[in-house]
This record gives C-alpha cells, structure tokens and sequence, in this order.
C-alpha cells in the first residue's frame, strides 16, 4: 500500500482527472471522489491509458454537498487506504444566468456544490492532517472569483469565498505543517467550457494573452507543485493559471 493519500473532489471530471493523473505519477494513491453513478468509467479508462491500476488510484461516491456524505467518505477511504494527507477540492457546476432570473434553487445549487463542498470535506480531513503534522490542501477556485463575470454572481460567490476559506484556514493550521492554498483557472478546455456558446468562446480566446486556452494539465501542473513537500512555505495563496487574462497581484 502507497503512503501517500489524495483526494480529490470531482475528481472524474476534465481537470480533476489530470490532477489524479498527475498525482499519481507523482507517487500518490489517488482517490477520485465522483457524484453521477456511470461517470467514473470514462475516468477509470483514461487512468488505464496512462498506465495507472488498481495499485495507484480508486474511485469513491459521495455528493459533497452533503457534510454527512462527505464525512463517510473520508472514514471509508481512511479505514481502507490510509489518512489523507493531499486535498483538492475540485468539484464544481455551473448554473450561468443573470441575476434577475436567477432562482434559489440555481443560487443555492452552485454555493452548496462549489463552496460548501470545501467546508464539508476540508472539515473532516483537517483534524488528522493536524495531528500527523503534514496536509496539502488545494482548492480549486477560478479567474471569476476575483474578475467576475456576467451571469456568475452563484459561481463568483462561491470561488470568491473559496478564497476567503483558503487565507483563513491556512492562517489557523500554518504551525500544524499544513499548507492551503487556491489555484485560479482562467478558460481551460473541459467539458465545463464545452457548454459555452460559439461566440462568446472565440470573444474569450482572443482576449487571452497567451493565445489558446487552458488545458486540465496546466491546472495540474500548479496543484503538483502546491502539494509537494518542499513547497511548506507557500501558504494561503491564490495562484492564477489563466494564460495572464487577469493579473490580480
Ligand atoms: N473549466 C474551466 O474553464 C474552469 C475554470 C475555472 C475553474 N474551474 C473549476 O475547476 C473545477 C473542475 O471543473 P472542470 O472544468 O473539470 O468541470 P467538470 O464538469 O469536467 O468537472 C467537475 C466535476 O465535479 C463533479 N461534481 C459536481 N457536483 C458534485 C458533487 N456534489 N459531489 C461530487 N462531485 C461533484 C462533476 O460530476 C464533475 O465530474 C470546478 O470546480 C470548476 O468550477 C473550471
């Protein structure tokens, strides 16, 4: 059994699959959290093509918009695989509308799936990564949180206070060897994004300054560098993986 525990959430979808795909080259085993029964077989085949097996990586279902859910996940995959010592909260949706036809349902949906989430899971691994003296805990944010965006004022809300999570928490387990730190995705390629309109795709490519849009594996990238054991003295941080469409620091 590998030594190294991760987690992460959504971890079946675009970004969180390169992340699992990274970690998981990095030595971790690598648990992918998913919420839609089916959707983990597309992610256990991509694994597959990447040479990864049963030895490296394993799946786990829960909705962690629920604290209950989330809380038997973490005890099933501490009592079966060892304690967590990498977080990433990576699960999100979307429910883009204007505010003034937005409805409670929609406001609720995204700020329980996008935000609640990082309390209901972060909460039940943060005791153990306290007392072994060693945590990583990402989360995944976006470039709306600090940019805004039409039709965001859910989506914007929620990663805006994943920010605001993620200072506060690193200030509290900061002598407990725990680092927690946001990554900021601007426009990367996943299913997320496929559901945008033509148009405004084009209108978002071209104003990116590198010229293309994001790929799941420049997300990874930061979140490996994050969670490495030499990065200790990077707390609380925000980092921007947006291609420079928003410099906030
Ligand atoms: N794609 C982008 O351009 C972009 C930009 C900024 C931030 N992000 C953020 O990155 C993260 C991953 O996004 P993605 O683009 O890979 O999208 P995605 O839709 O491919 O992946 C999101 C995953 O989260 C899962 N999920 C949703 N609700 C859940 C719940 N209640 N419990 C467990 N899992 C749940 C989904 O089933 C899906 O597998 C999200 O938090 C998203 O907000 C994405």
């Amino acid at each position: 059994m590998k030594n190294k525990i991760a987690l992460v959430t959504g971890g079946v979808g675009g970004i969180g699959t390169a992340i699992c795909i990274a970690l998981a080259r990095q030595g971790y085993f690598v648990v992918a959290n998913y919420v839609v029964p089916g959707s983990e077989i597309a992610w256990q085949n991509k694994m597959k093509a990447a040479g990864l097996g049963a030895d490296d990586c394993a799946i786990a279902l829960a909705d962690v918009a629920d604290f209950n859910a989330s809380g038997k996940m973490i005890a099933d995959i501490h009592a079966t695989h060892g304690e967590i010592s990498v977080l990433v909260n990576c699960a999100g949706i979307t429910r883009d509308v204007s505010l003034r036809k937005m409805t409670p349902e929609q406001w609720h949906a995204v700020i329980n799936t996008n935000l609640n989430s990082v309390f209901n899971v972060t909460r039940h691994v943060i005791d153990s990564m306290c007392d072994r003296g060693f945590g990583r805990i990402v989360n995944i944010s976006s470039v709306n949180a600090t940019k805004g965006a039409f039709g965001q004022t859910n989506y914007a809300s929620a990663k805006a206070g994943i920010v605001g999570f993620t200072k506060s928490l690193a200030l509290e387990v900061a002598k407990k060897g725990v680092t927690v730190n946001a990554v900021s995705p601007g426009f990367i390629e996943t299913d997320m994004t496929a559901a945008v309109r033509e148009d405004l795709r084009q209108q978002t490519l071209s104003q990116i300054p590198t010229g293309r849009a994001g790929t799941p594996e420049d997300v990874a990238n930061a979140v490996v560098f994050l969670v490495a054991a030499e990065s200790g003295y990077v707390t609380g941080t925000n980092m921007a993986v947006n291609g420079g469409v928003h410099i906030y620091q």
